[in-house]
């Protein structure tokens, strides 16, 4: 790639500017000053623009946020609604959500930089489990999780085979976990109701062998090598 359209796709100036940069002898190419402004950037040459170095990979980054509830899983919002960007504000990587979380639905989302793990995080052949735990209204009972676990219509779509556990049966409600590789658009709100028992509360408590824990909501915190190694290793 020519030397002057390097250094404009690197936001640092515009083309005709990146000529007179170079001219001048501002840019450096693996520590020596290029003049030539036809010079072709090689794949692994350093460019430097007054002393900044240009197109080195961000280093990865990999975050684990509690999205609280009433929070957008998106880069902005046209309502002014608080997105999960402003949680992490102090990041300076360029980071961003895998996959969403629903507006009125808490707990782990994962925010990288790495578009090859976030790609494949995405695709549904993978084989990591996400686990929720839902706060349902009404009795589920005995055929109602076995029809959950075996896979229900949604709409036109059946589910996978799911992991459901039933954590507690109270008179009005019922608290369970439930573990999917899939995520159709609110999935799990539309399996429990499918069965008859409307979701009040939904929060992600796992993605993989990554934990939510006692993280609070709207804070954030790295990920362990072992995670990322296990999300990687899993795919
Ligand atoms: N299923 C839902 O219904 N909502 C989510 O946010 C995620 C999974």
């Amino acid at each position: 790639m020519r030397l002057n359209k390097f250094i404009a796709q690197a936001g640092v100036a515009s083309r005709r500017k990146a000529d007179e940069l170079t001219a001048n002898g501002n840019v450096k190419v693996n520590g020596a000053v290029v003049r030539e402004m036809g010079y072709d950037v090689k794949e692994g040459d350093l460019v430097e623009v007054n002393g900044r170095m240009l197109g080195l990979p961000e280093k990865p980054v990999y975050i684990a946020l509690n999205k609280p509830k009433g929070a957008i899983t998106s880069v902005g919002d046209d309502k002014g609604r608080p997105t999960v960007m402003d949680m992490v504000a102090d990041v300076p990587e360029r980071i961003y959500p895998v996959g969403r979380l629903d507006y009125d639905t808490s707990g782990l989302l994962i925010m990288t930089n790495d578009g090859d793990l976030a790609q494949k995080l995405a695709h549904p052949g993978h084989k990591i489990y996400k686990t929720y735990r839902a706060k349902v209204a009404g009795v589920l009972s005995p055929e109602r999780l076995a029809k959950l676990k075996k896979g229900v219509d949604i709409g036109g779509y059946v589910t996978a085979p799911a992991v459901v556990k039933l954590i507690k049966q109270s008179d009005r409600f019922a608290l369970a976990e439930i573990s999917i590789q899939e995520g159709k658009n609110r999935q799990v709100r539309k399996m429990f109701l499918s069965v008859g028992n409307k979701v009040l509360d939904l929060e992600r408590v796992a993605i993989g062998d990554v934990y939510l824990g006692h993280l609070k909501a709207g804070h954030y915190r790295k990920l362990t090598r072992q995670e990322v190694e296990g999300l990687k290793g899993r795919l």
